[in-house]
């Protein structure tokens, strides 16, 4: 059976240097100096081992545009970002609303074999908010979806969304939620304060996210269901969810790197590159949320990567497509916004980057203790190096990264799935 030793780490960057050996896809041994001559070995030089992180909120963008993303480059950028599992939005072409594509997702992920990608299935047919999608179907079919979303969108009907959550509960899957009022943010470019209007951007007020948050905590109360919300971006919305949890209802959030970093002081240059959905808040809600994702109120990070071609960023700011890339720079902006200033130690990564996201979604094999018998999905990170970003070296087809030439602390030095190094110093397997 092949074996890899990992030698001289730091899980959780606790405790004296330890050798990690995994046979058959499993921690086999943690001890000082393990002897194993046969194995693959990763010298991790004193480095941080953490649990390979799952990311609830990817865009892979296959089916249908292929030239910004593939499941297999997307893969890459996963693995090289430390992901062992993500999970594919269903806003593709076509839209991932039935068994055929998200089987097709599933499988291919497989294919490429370097991070588990896990399909999103559609809440209802075609993102349009009208019909529920064959949830079940999908869920019981090869892929077993586990999450619906019709993510870019918003569930907005509150009857339908009831009835997803009602539908969901009884099929044990999760929804979660594009919190946007359409009716508060038609023509919406930036969010809605002083900056966009001195620059005369049209506003993408915080009450749209706000007033779809507080709904969704009561309907999913209502209908003992679970709700997560996707990329949660205001002060209030913070709020909102310590209400929600205080009310014992099952209600989980994500926050993704660029709301934990940046803010809307970044639009004076009119550059689309800046542009996502929700938009880039103001500083006072960028401090809430880290302060949030510290004490637990928002549980996890989750990247949103958003792979768009040259042609829909590098234009009028209006006609821009919204996102931006995160796999690769997640870690380091964690880094940076949380473990720098002291909101979160290691073992708080490990917490919000992998193991939250995977009790959300209830996976088995993610997520789980660095500890003998458990699957060897792992992530060695070298926390005093540091990196530029440059666009153009990513794994991603596309290049669309706001964090252009800014420099990071925390560099992903080598990810393991199920015992396979899928990333190693900069390079992911086979690519
Ligand atoms: O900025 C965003 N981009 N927000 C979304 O909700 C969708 C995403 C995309 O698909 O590009
Ligand atoms: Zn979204």
């Amino acid at each position: 059976m092949s074996e890899l030793l990992i030698k001289n780490v730091k899980p959780y960057n606790e405790g004296e240097p330890v050798d990690v050996l995994v046979r058959g896809g499993v921690i086999a041994e943690i001890a000082a100096g393990i002897d194993a001559p046969d194995a693959e070995v990763i010298e991790g030089n004193g480095q941080i081992l953490l649990p390979g992180f799952v990311d609830l909120h990817t865009h892979l963008r296959e089916p249908g545009r292929e030239d910004t993303e593939t499941i297999e480059t997307g893969s890459a950028a996963a693995a090289l970002g430390g992901y062992t599992a993500v999970f594919a939005m269903a806003n593709t072409n076509p839209v991932a609303d039935s068994a055929v594509v998200t089987d097709h997702v599933w499988r291919r992920g497989q294919e490429v074999g370097l991070v588990d990608v896990f399909p999103v299935g559609a809440v209802t047919v075609g993102l349009e908010g009208k019909q529920l999608a064959e949830m079940g179907m999908m869920a019981n079919s090869v892929g077993q979806v586990r999450m619906f979303s019709d993510d870019g969108h918003c569930v907005d009907d509150p009857l339908i969304m009831r009835r997803a959550l009602e539908y969901a509960n009884s099929l044990d899957v999760l929804i979660a939620q594009h919190a946007e009022e359409p009716r508060l943010t038609k023509g919406a470019v930036a969010h809605e304060g002083p900056t966009a209007a001195r620059l005369g951007l049209a506003g993408w007020p915080r009450a749209a996210e706000e007033s779809i948050v507080a709904r969704d905590a009561l309907l999913a109360r209502d209908a003992g269901a679970r709700v997560h919300i996707c990329h949660a971006s205001t002060a209030g919305t913070v709020e909102l969810m310590k209400w929600a949890k205080g009310q014992g209802i099952s209600i989980t959030a994500e926050v993704t790197p660029h709301h934990l970093l940046l803010d809307d002081s970044r639009l004076e240059t009119y550059d689309a590159i800046n542009k996502v959905n929700p938009p880039l808040r103001e500083a006072s809600d960028a401090a809430a949320l880290r302060a949030a994702l510290a004490e637990g109120v928002i549980d996890c990070v989750a990247t949103d990567h958003a792979p768009h071609a040259e042609q829909d960023k590098c234009c009028e700011f209006a006609a821009a497509r919204p996102g931006m890339l995160g796999l690769e720079t997640a870690l380091s902006i964690v880094a940076q916004t949380m473990v720098e200033p002291g909101l979160l130690d290691w073992r708080g990564v490990a917490r919000v980057m992998s193991e939250r996201p995977a009790q959300i979604v209830g996976l088995d094999d993610h997520g789980r203790p660095i500890a003998v018998g458990e699957p060897a999905n792992l992530t060695l990170v070298d926390p005093d190096a540091e990196w530029t970003v440059h666009g153009a070296e990513l794994a991603s087809i596309s290049n669309n990264t706001p964090f252009e030439d800014m420099t990071f602390p925390a560099v992903v030095t080598a990810t393991v799935l199920r015992g396979k190094v899928t990333a190693r110093e900069g390079k992911a397997a086979g690519i």
